[in-house]
């Protein structure tokens, strides 16, 4: 672990925890079971907030740490977690009280450029913030805005996505980048990625995708097979019909519902254009669809006609196994990698 540890103690340093390996929030799949899992084994688990209201969140992170292990003797710091907020919640202000009152010590803002008031609020209780930078520009914005870390994205990456590959992003903004800790996040299903990332001068990664099939992931089963069945090619990104009807484009396994959308957006836009739906009307339908897509794939198990969001990585997931082996793997490749590249220099 020598050198894996120097190329990513900046990392585990700002986080508090053993691996630089965040544990991507994933809405209905990050709560306290797959969260201190994570941080249990000495990654960094993130609550998904999502749409949560305050109390549903602040009972979350009360359960969460229940479930932590006490640190074994003063010299070992206790496992900790972070929350992730997507700034579209209404409820902004209360959720960040909710961390305040919680004294959550890493919030992850999510979903575009947060409010100055947001991070300022955060860090005047003493946690740090996290925000995802989809370029450089953008990412030295956030700097300025105070953000403590950034996380950079690519579009292999499960949920919702930029247009960018995170191989693309990360010579963008990592040779640019040193004033905070950089996490890249995106398409990571090995740890020679890992490795190759912390290699050009990241602090660490995040992973979603392959955490889904942790056996603490409380992700319905039919969830869990359909993402050890599937390849890369199957995760695939939301179609756009027309330009005037934009869709946030989400990554998710190709499933009838992704067939359901298309003629969802064909039949809003005839109606559209016939007169019988104004623009707003329209607009708001297409935006609807896919309301409660999530739930009913993670939580009831419908893949077909839910949306089993997933990342390109989900042709690398394999198996139901447990957190503590997931990081063995990934570590153990990234140790090999690193150890290859010093023999071939020898
Ligand atoms: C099922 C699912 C749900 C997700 N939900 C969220 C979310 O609520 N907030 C967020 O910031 N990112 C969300 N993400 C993105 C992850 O946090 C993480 O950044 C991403 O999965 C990393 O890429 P990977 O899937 O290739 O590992 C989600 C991803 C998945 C697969």
């Amino acid at each position: 672990m020598g050198k894996l540890n120097s190329l990513w103690s900046r990392g585990t340093d700002f986080l508090g925890c053993k691996y630089a390996i965040m544990g991507g929030a994933m809405s209905w799949v990050s709560e306290r079971n797959l969260v201190a899992a994570l941080s249990n084994a000495g990654a960094f688990g993130v609550i998904a907030c999502s749409a949560m209201t305050p109390a549903l969140l602040e009972q979350e992170i009360i359960e969460t740490r229940k479930l932590l292990r006490q640190a074994p003797s003063t010299k070992h710091q206790a496992p900790t977690f972070g929350v992730n907020l997507i700034i579209m919640h209404p409820q902004m202000d209360e959720l960040i009280a909710v961390c305040k009152r919680q004294n959550v010590s890493h919030v992850v803002l999510a979903g575009g450029i947060p409010k100055d008031g947001w991070i300022k609020a955060i860090k005047a209780y003493g946690a740090k913030v996290l925000c995802f930078a989809p370029s450089a520009i953008i990412g030295r914005k956030l700097i300025r805005l105070g953000a403590d870390a950034l996380v950079i994205e690519g579009m292999e990456a499960g949920g919702h996505i930029g247009p960018v590959t995170t191989s693309v992003l990360a010579q963008e903004i990592l040779p640019h980048m040193k004033d905070v800790p950089v996490f890249i996040a995106g398409g990571i299903g090995r740890g020679e990625a890992i490795a190759a990332y912390l290699e050009m001068g990241a602090s660490g990664v995040q992973l979603g995708t392959r955490f889904v099939c942790a056996s603490e992931s409380i992700a319905h089963p039919k969830f869990k097979e359909c993402f050890i069945r599937s390849q890369a090619r199957d995760a695939v990104p939301s179609v756009q019909l027309d330009p005037d009807f934009p869709v946030i484009p989400v990554r998710a396994i190709a499933n009838k519902a992704t067939d359901a959308f298309t003629r969802c957006q064909k039949e809003v836009i005839e109606q559209y254009r016939s007169g019988a739906l104004d623009k707003k009307a329209a607009q708001l339908k297409i935006e609807h669809f896919w309301a409660g897509a999530l739930r009913k794939a993670v939580i009831d198990g419908d893949v077909e006609y839910g949306s089993v969001m997933a990342g390109q990585s989900v042709g690398m997931v394999s198996k139901i196994q447990p957190v503590s082996e997931i990081l063995e793997e990934l570590i153990g490749q990234a140790e090999e990698y690193i150890a290859r590249r010093k023999s071939k220099t020898a």
